[in-house]
């Protein structure tokens, strides 16, 4: 079986001397013997390593193009994974928070993210998430429609001080990584497009908004964005509107809410660098920092904020799953595993691909005694559920699919790169428990941090009415 894993990767998912997949030295034999699978493991380390080379690299960027008169303030967004252990882990090392729901909120309090580095953003905040994010002191909403920028100036009435909002613009410019992910698009149902913000702003704000303190502008073009000239499109236009609205009269504008995006590789076209995604924030940097500057108190500095999720913890993360049935049919072969969409749902849901690599050496397979594969017209990896979309790798001929195409009965394998919108997309479809969470910490000990849940636990909260009994 060929390799794509990076045989000099020190940190997360990489083969030993002895060929075999590991996650940072713990064998995965073991852990999967210890807690079953399917299994999320994630690699303290590695995450550690992602997030420090983001946040190191984007605040010297903003450091440096301000000419210290600027500072980036690095919000992790929680709904890639918001596991309260990686969140804790994340907070310890300075991280912020970006939240789309009250639900997110309460995690980030509970994993200790001080309020004064929350972002609340989210198309349609409920009134009771405005009442929990007011009450709570976060930083700043990030606002998305004029009818919430009125509750929310309702409910900050009782509030110790203003409360805190950017404006989400809509730039019309796309750049996601698949259609579904794509935010930035006019028509797209996110954020508020220039005249309508221009309009909103070039009102009496203090007479219109006498609760809210219009602190900046947020703008977020969509997930795993490979280009990073939509980047630079879009905060271009973005600066636009920071000069348009400040020559509107708005002069309280001292924060650019830049989003996340950032792209990772999935294996097949290597990631954007983040030193040419650096250039881009250094480049905006440097033209926000002078509009800013005037509209910062005395105790604040112009803010540049950032809300990576896929790139801090996409790599950490590895899916460990067994192959229960391989099966030849009608000259097709399928690799079916136990893991299944209900734990990982983004290649039925997005049609998107994750490497699946063996946890046995290579070298194994070229004397394992599997079924040739030469007359096969495809091979496919998929899962149990009962749906054909139940498909981790569609259909490949055979000298494509190399990598997964002699997977034996009881073999181990990895998703790779599954840190991100996995677990936290999991469902219990089909009956089936989603999959148990474990950490890899320093030195391969590791750390239930999700028990596999129980069919009994999911029927709980389930009540028969009385007659049916
Ligand atoms: C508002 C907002 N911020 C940040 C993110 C994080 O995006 P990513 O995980 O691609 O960095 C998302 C996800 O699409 C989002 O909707």
């Amino acid at each position: 079986m060929s390799s794509s894993v990076n045989p000099t990767r020190s940190v997360g998912f990489f083969r030993d001397e002895s060929g075999r997949l590991s996650c940072d030295g713990a064998d995965l034999s073991a852990l999967a013997e210890e807690y079953g699978t399917p299994l999320y493991l994630y690699s303290e380390a590695a995450l550690i390593a992602a997030w420090t080379n983001f946040h190191t690299t984007i605040a010297e960027a903003v450091r440096h193009a301000s000419h210290e008169a600027a500072e980036a303030l690095v919000c992790y967004s929680l709904k890639a994974n918001p596991h309260l252990a990686l969140v804790s882990l994340l907070r310890s090392l300075g991280a912020g928070a970006d939240l789309v729901s009250g639900g997110e909120l309460t995690r980030a309090l509970a994993a200790g993210v001080p309020p004064e580095k929350i972002v609340f953003a989210g198309v349609a905040k409920s009134q009771a998430e405005l009442r929990q994010g007011v009450a709570a002191g976060i930083l700043q909403f990030n606002v998305e429609s004029e009818s919430e920028l009125a509750d929310l100036n309702a409910i900050a009435e009782g509030a110790k001080h203003k409360v805190a909002v950017a404006l989400r613009y809509t730039p019309d410019v796309g750049g996601g990584g698949t259609d579904k992910i794509t935010t930035g698009r006019a028509g797209d149902k996110f954020g508020l497009s220039r005249e309508t913000i221009l309009q909103l702003v070039s009102q009496d704000l203090q007479h219109d908004f006498p609760h809210l303190d219009f602190a900046g502008l947020s703008v977020h073009i969509g997930s795993q964005v490979f280009d990073t000239a939509s980047f630079r499109s879009a905060w271009q236009k973005l600066l636009r509107l920071f000069q348009e609205a400040h020559a509107a009269g708005c002069t309280t504008l001292r924060r650019a809410d830049l989003g996340g995006g950032l792209g990772i590789s999935y294996g097949t076209t290597p990631a954007p660098s983040l030193n040419d995604y650096a250039a881009e924030v250094a480049s905006f940097t440097k033209d926000f920092t002078p509009l800013a500057l005037p509209a910062v108190a005395d105790a604040e500095t112009p803010l540049v904020l950032f809300e990576p999720g896929r790139r801090i913890v996409a790599a950490a993360g590895g899916l460990l799953t067994r192959v229960l049935r391989v099966k030849d049919e009608a000259g097709r072969r399928f690799v079916l595993l136990d893991a299944a969409m209900n734990d990982l749902i983004r290649p039925a849901l997005y049609g998107t691909e994750h490497r699946l690599e063996a946890v046995a050496p290579p070298v194994s397979h070229q004397k394992h005694t599997g079924k040739p594969t030469a007359d096969l017209a495809g091979i496919s990896v998929a899962g149990p559920i009962c749906e054909t979309s139940d498909v981790f790798l569609p259909e490949r001929a055979p000298e494509q699919a190399s990598a997964w195409s002699q997977l034996q009965e009881g073999e181990l394998a990895v998703f790779l790169d599954t840190g991100a919108y996995g677990a936290t997309m999991a469902s219990a479809y089909n009956s089936r428990p989603p999959a148990a969470e474990v950490l890899v910490r320093a030195d391969a000990r590791h750390k239930c941090i999700t028990p596999r849940r129980t069919v009994d636990s999911l029927m709980e909260s389930e009540t028969i009415p009385s007659d049916l009994l």
